[in-house]
């Protein structure tokens, strides 16, 4: 079992209590052991002493004591080696019968009174018990006491059978819980692995929904996050495919139109002719490159996330921008303008990227107006971000191509009428891409006052600005 196995994190947290609660069972029935077989041992010496002393009288010579030898029988229960032994003195301490080694208990003895001690007799632990009778005959104060003392041999041989047994019972207790708890978790994990099998066989392309409601309620969450996962991911694959297959599409056409006006040139008899099939050539060839960049900006967009972001500022980049399209804007007899707050507006992201915003944009906004409409280009800052808006009182947009706009490869259907704008319909979903991986937002929309379409673009500000120019700030 692995280190972070469920399985085992169960079970020894199951069984780690268990043996703590069994170690202090155990310590318990050792106590409770030991008193029994103390009482036992205490009984047996009480009934013997007692025997003794009943058989205590004054005799010719004074005091005898006869000893019954049922008063020592008590203690052949069995047991091989249990010793006994004892002792029986005077009024004046002097031997009458037994041992004269054994040992006296601490406290002091009254009459008919027993007293049990623990002592050591020929260097062997015994338990003793001590009983002081009155001799029948013998006159006031004439006492004998008697001591009787037994081995500690099936005392031990006691505590140590009851106490065993409680061990024994205790192990199989905490083995059977450990034992029953992996089995039990062990079937209570198998939908987990039964689940866990079936997502490793799916197929690559296997991206349907798991069945929910089929599965433990434990298992849900997992499975419908793993369900919201292959949604994202198949969308994520389709519109990745039917970018490469417009991407293809795309491609195919120029190239072929290029293969004909090749084969058609090198048939062309006259220089002129082949001079005006190149010209041709080179006009299709500049739309591919044009084409093949964008293709590029895309993929590195789609990337924009990750790639190493700079404080960029964004009025200056603005500008720029509007400067390279200053001579278009003329020739086109169009009247751009630009409007901003004076300083820096700094964003974080991709200069290059942010570049292509402000360009596909404009060149928009220039290419589908007619000679002497104007195009407006606005940027502020507002609640901490930097707003781009670009405005022209070109022919706008359909209803129908307004939301569609910023789809790859679409084309508005006014696109190739009376302006015959040449163009790929990826400039408005680069500008959403690179918009989105700098986590701002593009809205279009109509204008309100006449036709022309407004764009506008939402990004960050960046937090970082310390020098921030005064008399800007909102
Ligand atoms: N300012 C605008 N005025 C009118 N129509 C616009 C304007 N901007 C975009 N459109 C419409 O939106 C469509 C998509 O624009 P987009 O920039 O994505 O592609 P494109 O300009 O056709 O091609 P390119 O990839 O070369 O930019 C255009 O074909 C056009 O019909
Ligand atoms: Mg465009």
């Amino acid at each position: 079992m692995h280190r972070d196995s469920i399985r085992l994190k169960v079970v020894l947290s199951l069984i780690g209590p268990l043996i703590f609660l069994a170690l202090i069972n155990v310590y318990l029935t050792w106590r409770n052991a030991v008193e029994t077989a103390d009482l036992l041992t205490d009984r047996l010496l009480a009934a013997s002493a007692a025997g003794i002393a009943e058989r205590i009288h004054m005799g010719d010579d004074g005091i005898e004591a006869l000893i019954p030898p049922s008063a020592l029988a008590v203690f052949s229960n069995g047991d091989v080696g249990e010793r006994i032994h004892y002792q029986v003195r005077g009024p004046d301490g002097e031997l009458i019968a037994g041992d004269p080694d054994v040992a006296l208990p601490a406290e002091p003895l009254r009459d008919l009174h027993m007293v049990f001690f623990d002592a050591s007799f020929r260097a062997h632990a015994v338990r003793q018990v001590a009983l002081r009778q009155p001799v029948i005959g013998g006159g006031d104060n004439a006492s004998a006491v008697v001591i009787v003392g037994s081995t500690l041999k099936s005392r031990d041989g006691l505590v140590y059978r009851l106490w065993t047994q409680s061990i024994q019972g205790q192990l199989l207790l905490v083995a059977a819980a450990g034992l029953l708890s992996a089995v039990g978790i062990g079937l209570g994990l198998r939908p987990l692995l039964r689940f866990a099998r079936e997502v490793e066989e799916r197929e690559p392309d296997q991206l349907q929904s798991f069945d929910v409601g089929a599965l433990p309620s434990e298992l849900r969450p997992l499975a419908t996050a793993l369900n919201h996962a292959f949604e994202r991911v198949s969308r994520q694959i389709g519109a990745q495919r039917r970018f490469i297959a417009n991407a293809a599409h795309q491609l195919r056409t120029p190239l072929s139109i290029l293969k004909a006006q090749a084969s058609y040139g090198l048939r062309e008899p006259s220089l002129e002719g082949k001079q005006l099939v190149l010209e041709a050539q080179e006009a299709r060839i500049n739309q591919m490159s044009r084409l093949v960049s964008q293709l590029l900006s895309l993929a590195r967009a789609e990337q924009g996330a990750l790639l190493m972001k700079a404080d960029v500022d964004f009025a200056a980049l603005t500008r720029d921008v509007l400067e390279e399209f200053a001579t278009v804007a003329i020739d086109r007899e169009i009247d751009l303008s630009f409007q901003d707050e004076g300083g820096p507006l700094v964003v974080t992201g991709h200069a290059s990227l942010l570049r292509e915003i402000v360009a596909n944009l404009v060149d928009n906004a220039v290419r589908y107006s007619s000679p002497g409409a104007t195009v407006a280009v606005d940027l502020l800052r507002y609640e901490g971000h930097v707003r781009l808006t670009i405005e022209d009182s070109g022919p706008g947009v359909s209803d129908e191509d307004l939301p569609r706009l910023t789809e790859r490869f679409y084309r508005g259907s006014g696109a190739e009428g009376e302006s015959g704008a040449e163009g790929t319909g990826l400039g408005l979903a680069i500008v959403r891409d690179i918009v989105e991986a700098h986590d701002g937002s593009l809205t279009l929309g109509r204008r309100t006052t006449g036709t022309g379409l407004v764009a506008t673009v939402t990004l960050p500000e960046a937090k970082s600005a310390g020098d921030e120019p005064s008399g800007h700030s909102t």
